[in-house]
């Protein structure tokens, strides 16, 4: 069965190698040992049997917007629920921390969020997110992340 927790500091090597090879495919952002280690209460590890199997972070922008982020399933237990289990955790968990919480994410699988309560939106209307991160992105202007919110 799949548990999830907050994780602590000896989570964070096994984050790094759930993270790599979706890295290398330009599919999630590099998340660093110090970057992760401060945002260490923004990160949830999935493990099955003890070993790690998935993880998911929020960032907070303030104002009730929150973005699904570091979104990824070990290839191993691919399809078996894990990922569904993590964002769900995560938006039951930022519901609780706020009610007007607007929860977003930008994936190239649009049709995992759809399942999970999510909405295609228009990525205007993230503009604290497109200042953050996409300001400097050689894709900017030829991305192809689908932006989607949950409908709560
Ligand atoms: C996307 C990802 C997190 C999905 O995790 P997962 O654990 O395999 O997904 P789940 O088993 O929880 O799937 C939940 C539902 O979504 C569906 N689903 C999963 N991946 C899908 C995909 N790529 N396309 C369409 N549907 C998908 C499942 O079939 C399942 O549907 P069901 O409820 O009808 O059975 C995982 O494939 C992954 O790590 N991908 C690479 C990194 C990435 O793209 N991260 C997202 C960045 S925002």
């Amino acid at each position: 069965m799949v548990q999830i927790d907050k994780i602590i500091e000896s989570d964070i090597d096994d984050i790094i190698k759930l993270l790599e090879p979706h890295v290398q495919k330009g599919i999630v952002l590099q998340r660093n040992h110090d970057e992760i280690m401060r945002e260490q209460h923004c990160f949830f590890i999935a493990r099955i049997d003890g070993v790690a199997a998935g993880v998911v972070s929020f960032h907070d922008y303030d104002n009730h917007l929150y973005e699904i982020r570091s979104l990824v399933v070990a290839d191993k237990y691919a399809k078996t629920g894990v990922g569904k289990a993590l964002v769900s955790y995560v938006v039951d968990l930022l519901r609780v921390k706020s009610q007007q919480a607007r929860i977003f994410a930008l994936t190239y699988v649009p049709e995992f969020f759809t399942k999970l309560n999510f909405e295609p939106v228009d990525k205007s209307y993230f503009p604290e997110k497109i200042w953050k991160d996409c300001v400097n992105c050689p894709r900017k202007d030829c991305c192809t992340e689908i932006a989607l919110i949950n409908r709560g």
